[in-house]
């Protein structure tokens, strides 16, 4: 792995190192933690220009990696630290681009991470599912010839086309999570639904445990907070996100706002 930090020249920028402590993390994230194989440097960076290939994706999870990294460590929250492995739940997760992501910032210190994803429409999880197996296929291909088995525990995310609430009927699905994540939800179109997915997502959070939402828009992100406090939901941290990608609608953007939030005492 050294080899390949030196190669690609870690401290090059800030973009271009972020980009190598996340694709070591999603690396050992697919090897299962337990086997991160040393790979060829020309190899590794064969492997990130794929990773990086489809427009925006490379940047807009380098850029959700750094968000991460900012709202949990101003939230104060360490959720999980007890645990040798992590329940991460996004719910709403439409096509989910983030999945391997998720997985490999919470695994980053070695944890193994269980994340389930959750959306209502079948199409959102199909795209969703072949996103990931994409991700996966770029890694595995470097990996698997090094590796006799890969933990499927460690690598794996669980993908479930359903309205998020009817996730309780799931027996095999735990009962509470470290980590909910609501990526852009959609509160201006529908408040009463949201209403009833923020009210589950408080009620699954372990007493450590954190949910992270991000918003599109300015006014919605404020909604979002106000209708979180008024179920008794303790906002640990809001803030503007400017490394957010503007879209075309205007004020609208990719992560504008995110927040962690806490389940109140
Ligand atoms: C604005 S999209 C965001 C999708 C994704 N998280 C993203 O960042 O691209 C909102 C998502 O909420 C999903 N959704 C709406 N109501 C839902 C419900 N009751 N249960 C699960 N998902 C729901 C929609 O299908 C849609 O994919």
């Amino acid at each position: 792995m050294q080899k390949g930090k030196e190669s690609l020249g870690l401290t090059e920028s800030l973009d271009s190192g972020l980009g190598l402590v996340m694709f070591d993390a999603l690396l050992a994230h697919f090897a299962g933690h337990e086997h991160v194989p040393d790979l060829d440097p020309t190899l590794i960076k064969a492997m990130r220009l794929e990773f990086e290939s489809s427009e925006f994706f490379g940047q807009d999870m380098r850029h959700l990696w750094i968000m991460l990294e900012s709202i949990v460590t101003k939230s104060m929250r360490d959720p999980g630290r007890n645990e040798d492995r992590m329940n991460l739940l996004n719910l709403a997760c439409g096509y989910c681009e983030e999945g391997a992501v998720l997985s490999a910032f919470w695994g980053r210190s070695g944890k193994k991470v269980h994340q389930f994803a959750i959306d209502l429409r079948d199409a959102e999880v199909d795209k969703a599912k072949r996103r990931y197996a994409l991700t996966e296929k770029i890694f595995r291909k470097a990996i698997l010839p090094n590796v006799r088995e890969l933990s499927t525990s460690a690598q794996s995310v669980e993908f479930i086309a359903d309205d998020a609430i009817h996730l309780a009927g799931y027996g095999q699905i735990p009962s509470q999570f470290n980590v909910i994540f609501i990526r852009h939800q959609n509160l201006w179109h529908d408040r009463s639904t949201w209403q009833r997915i923020y009210d589950f997502a408080l009620s699954r959070l372990t007493d450590d445990g954190i949910l992270i939402i991000t918003s599109y828009f300015d006014r919605e992100h404020y909604l979002a907070l106000e209708l979180l406090k008024m179920l008794g939901g303790n906002v640990l941290v809001s803030e503007r996100n400017h490394l957010s990608r503007e879209l075309s609608y205007p004020g609208k953007s990719i992560d504008r706002h995110v927040a962690a939030i806490s389940r109140s005492k």
